[in-house]
């Protein structure tokens, strides 16, 4: 049994992340989380689905003491780093609380892993990283880094950057960076998924939560963008073929350096598809009205997966479709 510690674990992707290592079977998971943006019941829906308990330290990454105690204590093979602050428009707000946050929390694991002799991370980073382009399908070796128009996704870029120079300070170290594209859907046993506390930011749970009636309406921001369709053009993954990216990563990843790989389906979907979508699987009209355009709104976003699919033999097989199905089941969880 490999021992990985997961950061930020009980989070909508760090918590499907964990049940596909559960399932695999060769994983013991530690979750480490400060619950800042989930719960704790979404341990007991883990074990729900898997039958399996992970261990769960509620604690703080910016704790280093009490983290160094758990390296110690744990001797841990990888490090799956998924926690941090994401909201754009609050980093824009707060930046100093998103660098110190996101980028002293990684600090604070990469020492321990140095001290410790953990000698893996992978990285939940995003497709915020290659700034500003458009209608191209994004591959890992382009230039990052340029026209990044916030916080948040300038955190994700510098950690990218401390990654690549740990890695070349000492050999023995391997980072694997996942860039994702738009995760939405949730597990198929609607028993977790994604459950921002407060006010969402994303298009997949303000859309959850028109249809609940706690917002009355989705504004849709923009339709005269050089679109199809005049919305933003986006490459939606379900989160269960991003969960089961990461393991890909630990599995198919040797060696020491830094590894890098797009996560998407290498699709686009536009908002008024997305719409469509979830009134197909949902049976009743969804609210909307066209609204302005959000500032830094990019028109066509999405991967080129090619790397991931030929060094990974990883892919998404799910549709937009099934993680609209998905979604219904679990707003319907209670
Ligand atoms: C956003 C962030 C990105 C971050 C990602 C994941 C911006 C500009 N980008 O990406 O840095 O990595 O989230 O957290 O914020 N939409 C509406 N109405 C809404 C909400 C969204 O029409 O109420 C549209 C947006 O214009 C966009 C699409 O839905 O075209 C997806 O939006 P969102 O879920 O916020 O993701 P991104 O903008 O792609």
């Amino acid at each position: 049994m490999k021992r990985i510690l997961v950061t930020g674990g009980t989070g909508f992707i760090g918590s499907h992340t964990v049940v596909e290592l559960l399932q695999a079977g060769d994983y013991e998971v530690d979750i480490v989380d400060n619950l800042a943006n989930s719960k704790e019941t979404v341990i007991d829906d883990i074990e729900k689905i898997t039958g399996k308990r992970p261990n769960f330290y509620k604690q703080d990454l910016l704790e280093e003491d009490k983290l160094r105690d758990l390296f110690r204590e744990r001797d841990y093979e990888s490090v799956i780093h998924f926690a941090g602050l994401k909201a754009v428009g609050e980093s824009v707000e707060k930046p100093l609380e998103y660098y110190e946050n996101n980028l002293l929390s990684t600090l604070n694991i990469l020492k321990c892993m140095k001290e410790f002799g953990t000698n893996r991370m992978v990285f939940s980073s995003s497709a915020t990283v290659y700034g500003d382009r458009d209608n191209v399908a994004l591959t890992e070796d382009m230039q990052t880094g340029i026209g990044i128009t916030n916080p948040y996704g300038r955190t994700k870029f510098m950690i990218e950057e401390i990654l690549k120079d740990f890695c070349v300070s000492d050999n023995t170290k391997q980072a694997v960076i996942l860039r994702y594209f738009n995760p939405i859907g949730n597990h198929e046993s609607g028993l977790i998924g994604e459950d921002p506390n407060g006010i969402p930011n994303n298009l997949m749970p303000i859309i959850m939560r028109v249809s609940q009636g706690r917002i009355p309406e989705l504004s849709v921001y923009g339709d005269d963008y050089d679109t199809p369709d005049g919305t933003c053009i986006r490459d939606y993954i379900h989160v269960v073929d991003l969960a089961k990216g990461h393991l890909a990563a630990l599995e198919k990843t040797e060696g020491a350096g830094v590894f890098i790989y797009n996560l998407g389906t290498g699709k686009g979907t536009s908002v008024k598809e997305m719409i469509i979508a979830f009134e197909e699987a949902s049976g009743k009209a969804l609210p909307h009205k066209i609204a302005a355009r959000r500032a830094g709104d990019l028109p066509a976003i999405f991967a080129n997966v090619s790397k991931a699919e030929n060094e990974l033999g990883w892919k998404a097989t799910h549709t937009v479709a099934d993680a609209m199905r998905d979604t219904i089941k679990f707003l319907n969880k209670e």
